[in-house]
């Protein structure tokens, strides 16, 4: 079922929230509106898909909560933090130390062993790892025997659980993944997805993630429909045939 957002983006259970964000690429004629006015929260020990045609600005958004990119206007809240009014510096403290990330390609380091890949980001920060937390991780992800060999010597499936481990381990605010499952295979994918719904039932951790699939985004608690930067849309409990519906009613409006 499809229903209109209500306006909770400052609801305490939101660990990250966008609040009017607008983001304007370019200028003059050729400037592009990829969010215009995107007002939407994510509630902490929730699972999100984030979906929409392509261009709707899905990357955008997250790119602007991720503090990878900053907005024109409105404020990005992780937390309490409007990671609009930030320096690069503090920003870079925020996305080592508060998120988690998880990309379509990956992004490991090749030269590094996965167990190293999946401490970097905490060794970075000077923070020492759980190890009760990297064991449940790295056995509950099926990767406890391939934690010395490089990325090279990984499948694409094991690469991306890795990656998830590593996404992980430092107990982050907020996982953003866009299209996790992109670059494997179904059954690589399937399992990559049950991970991260499992981490939200069991850790309380709270994902945001970007997709295309319907498939995928029927692992979520809820989905976030976005069109043209605007939020054109919500669907609680999505499966399958919902998701499907709700993107072919966006397509007929267009
Ligand atoms: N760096 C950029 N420079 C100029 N335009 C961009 C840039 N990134 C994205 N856009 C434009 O912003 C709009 C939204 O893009 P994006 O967020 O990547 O959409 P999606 O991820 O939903 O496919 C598109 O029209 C895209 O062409
Ligand atoms: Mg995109």
């Amino acid at each position: 079922m499809q229903t209109q957002y209500p306006p909770a983006a400052q609801d305490a259970m939101a660990a990250v929230a966008a609040v009017d964000l607008v983001k304007v690429y370019g200028s003059g004629d050729t400037a592009v509106r990829a969010l215009d006015g995107v007002t939407v929260g994510f509630t902490r020990a929730q699972f999100t898909a984030i979906m929409g045609p392509s261009g709707s600005g899905k990357s955008t958004l997250m790119h602007c909560l991720a503090g990878l990119d900053t907005a024109t206007s409105g404020q990005a809240l992780l937390g309490g933090t409007d990671l609009t009014r930030q320096s690069d510096r503090v920003l870079t403290k925020v996305r080592r130390e508060r998120i988690g990330f998880v990309f379509q390609s990956f992004n490991l380091l090749p030269q590094l062993t996965a167990e190293q890949n999946i401490l970097l980001p905490l060794e970075l920060a000077g923070r020492k790892a759980d190890r009760h937390l990297f064991a449940h991780l790295t056995e509950s992800l099926g990767i406890t025997g391939r934690l010395s060999h490089r990325p090279g010597e990984l499948s694409g499936g094991q690469q991306q659980r890795v990656a998830v481990a590593r996404a992980l381990v430092s107990r982050p605010e907020v996982v953003f993944a866009d299209e996790p499952t992109g670059n494997l295979d179904s059954r690589s994918g399937a399992e990559v997805l049950l991970f991260l719904r499992n981490s939200v039932r069991e850790l309380g951790q709270t994902v945001v993630m970007v997709t295309h699939d319907p498939g995928a985004a029927a692992y979520a608690d809820r989905v976030v429909l976005l069109a043209d930067g605007k939020v054109a849309g919500e669907i609680d409990h999505p499966d399958h045939a919902s998701v499907t519906e709700a993107l072919r009613s966006l397509a007929a409006q267009r």
